[in-house]
């Protein structure tokens, strides 16, 4: 069949807006438009090309991923080698190496000093080589001098244009960059290849070299690879390329390669340092690895006369950041009780300087992470600690395993408390059952206690809590309530008058409702809505503690899970006896009777408003006593308004009664049409 001038003109069309896309998409990280457009493209291509397979030729962006996987890898002789860079470890070494560059240019110490800054990305090196703007080969870097032939690899990646876009290209360039897996794919791959039994990857750049040197281009094609250029090695024919560095890397991104867009020209070590600090600090938000800063001589004609050394340029260096991951040996493995209860293993190590720090524990996260890393007391292993992130355990080297290397299990009793460890069905994290009676958790159930949409204790900060904890003063909710002046004054930065305060406010807030009671005693998945669901349905502690699961599902809005919380959590002795202190010290709220439902509790159908300052109870105080009793609370009086509830200083709204005839209550008469 021949193709008409019309089809190819329409498949030439497809490709250069692919092709175009694929630019604003890789190089620019721009696009312009949705994915499902460019696959509808991409779509309309692959239908053209086979319908007409004379129109397909090596270079249409269907052509990414070959049929046939090769034999073996062919070599490449690098016509200009490729070469490694020199490291810089401090900023003395990086003084250092400033010094040479200016000595060999015999220019004086306080000569301006150009240098392109930009990131050393942690992947594998490639060598691409573009003959008349087509990509005709890849390679890897190898020695430096002879390298693999990877072209039906690095055609897989889709960032790698298949053909320079523009013009005044070189008729031969030979593009140079970096092969990298991003983080986020890593991680993805990693998770994927963990769930179906395969092999995962140690860390991204063996995943880029890994998925470089594939004999299968399809497994290539799989592997989220990506690539930014770094430098040129040939280039021949047509024009010249400018004569900086930074404007060379420029050049090529407008010829659709990807560049790093972290890139800067910088001027002198103290230019130099900025961006290593700036980068250093952005470095976990990168969504790649990089293990430094590289810097170059920005002007081609000083780095033409620096040269080379050996098999590195004399004219940059690679400014390294601290090793992330160093080995270590296990010494021991324990559990940590965190503030809501998770039990997690932590790794006690030998001390190491890694990330920068000193470290001497590291995380193992959960269980059967720990299990799935095998790793055992006596091991050497991996040790990673990222930026703040808290330090992990990476692998085991199985190899220095030494004899009798203990594996360790999930304790059944909490290391603080002694209370159950229990672990839901389907949940990695295992959780100690202890609540408020157990020390770990202690300080966080305490703080939410007193926080103002529970009990509402001002003046009892999260610092002072810390404090109360740490000097036992503080063991459970109803010691608060314990408290003595004398106590209060011993503390850091407390004087008589804050002391008299904050009993005055602990006195204060034991008057409470049913529903800020509930959500203070902190219940797993028990929120403020729940517990205020739970005090309207019931009106009386009591008649909560005994329910079973069965009645509690039949609430509203409490499902299977909430349920169990709430059933596990009155089924701890402690947690009753804590209960009963705080009864015993005064805590109180109303009571009441919700004869069925909230559809007939006693206030139901009446619509209240709420003004000025009452006595004993907060506006919200107020409010859950009268939603408890099926109450409607609204904004505003108006004819609808059955009750204002008017407290000291009512202002407006008092008026507003007086003028719609609505009843005004006190906060005696608001209780006892509650409670009567
Ligand atoms: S320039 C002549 N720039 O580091 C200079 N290399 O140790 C050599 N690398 O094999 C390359 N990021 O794979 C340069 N921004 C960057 C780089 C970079 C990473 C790698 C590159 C090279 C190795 C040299």
């Amino acid at each position: 069949m021949t193709v008409s001038a019309a089809t190819r003109k329409k498949s030439d069309s497809l490709r250069d807006q692919i092709r175009h896309h694929n630019y604003r998409y890789h190089a620019l990280d721009d696009p312009e438009i949705p994915d499902a457009e460019y696959d509808r493209l991409m779509r309309d291509l692959q239908d053209l090309e086979s319908e007409y397979p004379e129109l397909v030729s090596p270079d249409s962006p269907t052509q990414r991923v070959g049929d046939t996987p090769i034999s073996a890898f062919g070599t490449v002789q690098h016509e200009l080698p490729m070469l490694s860079l020199g490291n810089a470890f401090t900023e003395a070494e990086l003084h250092d190496f400033h010094r040479r560059v200016l000595d060999r240019l015999d220019l004086s110490a306080d000569a301006d000093m150009v240098y392109a800054a930009e990131p050393k990305l942690d992947g594998a090196a490639v060598s691409l080589l573009y003959e008349n703007g087509l990509l005709v080969r890849g390679a890897t870097r190898g020695d430096g001098t002879t390298g693999e032939d990877i072209t039906h690899n690095v055609r897989t990646i889709e960032s790698i244009p298949l053909r320079l876009l523009g013009a005044g290209y070189p008729r031969r360039l030979e593009v140079r960059g970096e092969v990298f897996m991003p983080k986020a794919g890593f991680d993805a791959y990693n998770k994927k290849a963990r769930k179906a039994g395969e092999k995962t990857f140690v860390n991204p750049r063996n995943a880029a070299a890994g998925s470089l040197r594939q004999l299968d281009p399809k497994l290539t094609a799989r592997r989220p690879l990506d690539m930014f250029a770094y430098s040129v090695g040939i280039a021949e024919g047509g024009k010249s390329l400018p004569d900086r560095h930074s404007e060379i890397i420029d050049q090529l991104q407008e010829w659709g390669v990807k560049v790093c867009p972290e890139r800067r020209v910088v001027r002198g070590v103290s230019g130099c340092l900025d961006f290593y600090a700036s980068l250093g600090e952005r470095r976990d938000g990168l969504a790649y690895e990089i293990d430094g800063v590289v810097y170059k001589v920005d002007s081609l004609a000083m780095q033409n006369e620096l040269g080379f050394v050996s098999r590195a340029p004399r004219w940059a260096i690679a400014h390294k950041f601290p090793a992330q991951e160093e080995l270590t040996e296990v010494e021991a493995i324990e559990f940590q009780v965190g503030r809501t209860g998770a039990v997690t293993p932590v790794a006690r190590l030998k001390p190491v300087f890694v990330g920068g720090v000193t470290v001497s524990n590291a995380t193992l996260h959960n269980i059967d992470e720990l299990h799935r890393k095998d790793v055992r007391v006596g091991d050497t292993v991996i040790v990673r600690r990222a930026g703040d992130v808290i330090p992990e355990v990476v692998r085991v080297i199985p190899q220095r395993r030494p004899k009798g290397a203990r594996r360790v299990e999930l304790p059944g009793e909490c290391p603080v408390c002694g209370s159950h460890v229990e672990r839901g069905e389907g949940e990695t994290v295992a959780r100690c059952t202890g609540g408020l009676f157990c020390a770990a958790q202690r300080a966080e159930a305490l703080k939410h206690f007193v926080s103002r949409r529970a009990l509402d204790v001002e003046g009892l900060g999260a610092k002072l809590i810390e404090q109360l904890v740490t000097t036992a003063r503080l063991k459970t909710p109803a010691d608060i309530f314990r408290l003595r002046r004398e106590d209060l004054e011993e503390l850091e930065r407390m004087g008589e008058k804050s002391a008299d305060n904050l009993i005055r406010s602990i006195e204060a807030s034991k008057a409470t409702t049913l529903a800020r009671f509930l959500f203070a005693l902190g219940i797993r998945e028990v929120g403020e809505a729940t517990a205020g669901g739970l005090a309207a349905h019931y009106g009386r502690l009591e008649k909560l503690v005994t329910a079973s699961e069965d009645e509690l599902q039949g609430i509203q809005d409490i499902g299977p899970v909430v349920a169990a919380r709430i059933r596990a959590f009155f089924d701890e002795e402690h947690n009753l006896n804590v209960i009963a202190r705080l009864r015993e010290y005064g805590v109180e709220w109303p009571e009441f009777d919700p004869t069925g439902t909230k559809k007939d509790g006693k206030l139901s159908g009446k619509t209240f408003v709420l003004t000025g300052t009452l006595p004993n109870l907060t506006r919200d105080q107020a409010k859950d006593l009268i939603q408890a009793a099926g109450g409607k609370v609204t904004g505003s009086v108006s004819k609808k308004t059955d009750y204002l509830v008017a407290g000291a200083k009512a202002g407006s709204k008092l008026a507003n009664a007086e003028k719609f005839d609505v009843a005004v209550l006190n906060e005696g008469d608001l209780r006892s049409l509650v409670e009567k």
